[in-house]
């Protein structure tokens, strides 16, 4: 596979500080010659960067909507659907190294152009599927999959190409565990396919990924996206919404395992890794044996 790895330090859809810092802490773990060991021809293009910078705070201004930071997350979210749209134009697999979840909503819009039967497998401990109306926060990176799927601002849903760029049936959440009550709402009235983290323990994420595979064989390609704060607390300590009872790494490299298998994934994200809250750097160790599960690894 030719892997483009896109950095993506946006900090701007969530308050904390250092989550812009995460695409450079997993590329200080060796990201690139980890893939390239597995036998992928992988390029670093660098960051994306907007017209505002994260470094010296986040979280100001709510708009007249409730949205926080509003005009910084649709500015990277056009620059980012438009490097993604241009990995996708040369065949490559845009894989997006976070950075918060916000830059989903860039990323996905970038795909847009190219697969207009989307699937998406979102592995998180949230919906982040919020929209100005429901968001308890106003932090956009709790309302990627609800902009995707063209609800609440229109500015941030008309992103790069007109309108929602994803259907309900073709997105499939897992490990969720903390979902804000107009999610639960929102999640029943579509039907939207969830695996809850009492789902996977009850069935294992090798049999959940499986099944959502099966699932979403229709679809003309699948996005992963994947946030770190899927995994449990007591392994993840740098990121910015932990919530206890989460997947464990070795049970996370099972699933991947299998979806690495499928001709389907045509593109990732690798979000919420921020160093600043993180001992030594582990997360994102973590998140490079993620990113090498993703891209084919195995144990034999
Ligand atoms: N549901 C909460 C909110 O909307 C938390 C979202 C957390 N999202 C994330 N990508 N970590 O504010
Ligand atoms: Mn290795
Ligand atoms: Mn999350
Ligand atoms: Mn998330």
């Amino acid at each position: 596979v030719k892997i483009d790895i896109i950095g993506a330090p946006t900090a701007f859809g969530q308050p904390k500080l250092g989550v812009s810092l995460g695409p450079d802490a997993v590329r200080f773990c060796g990201l690139k010659k980890h893939l390239s060991e597995l036998g992928h021809d992988v390029a670093d293009l660098g960051n994306v960067y907007g017209s505002y910078r994260p470094e010296y705070g986040t979280h100001d201004i709510k708009n007249d909507e409730g949205l926080i930071n509003f005009e910084q997350v649709k500015d990277f979210s056009e620059r980012l659907a438009s490097t993604v749209e241009a990995s996708l134009n040369r065949n490559h697999f845009p894989f997006i190294v976070g950075g918060d979840h916000s830059l989903s909503i860039g990323s996905i819009s970038g795909m847009a152009n190219k697969y207009n039967n989307l699937g998406v497998l979102w592995i998180d401990a949230h919906g982040d599927i919020n929209n100005s109306e429901t968001s308890p926060s106003g932090n956009i990176h709790g309302m990627p999959l609800g902009v995707l799927l063209g609800e609440g601002s229109e500015e941030l849903v008309n992103i790069h190409h007109e309108g929602a760029k994803l259907k309900h049936e073709n997105i499939v959440l897992i490990g969720v565990r903390d979902l804000d009550s107009g999610e639960k709402t929102y999640i029943k009235e579509h039907g939207i396919k969830c695996y809850t983290m009492s789902d996977v323990e009850r069935l294992g994420l090798d049999v959940v990924i499986t099944k959502s595979l099966k699932y979403l064989q229709d679809c003309d390609g699948i996005h992963l996206s994947l946030d770190v704060d899927s995994l449990d607390p007591l392994e993840i300590q740098g990121t910015g919404t932990k919530v206890a009872g989460g997947i464990f790494l070795s049970e996370m490299l099972i699933g991947l395992n299998i979806l690495s298998k499928t001709e389907l994934l045509v593109s990732a994200d690798l979000v919420e890794v921020n160093p600043l809250l993180d001992d030594c750097n582990d997360t994102a160790e973590k998140a490079v044996k993620i990113a090498e599960y993703i891209f084919g690894q195995s144990q034999l």
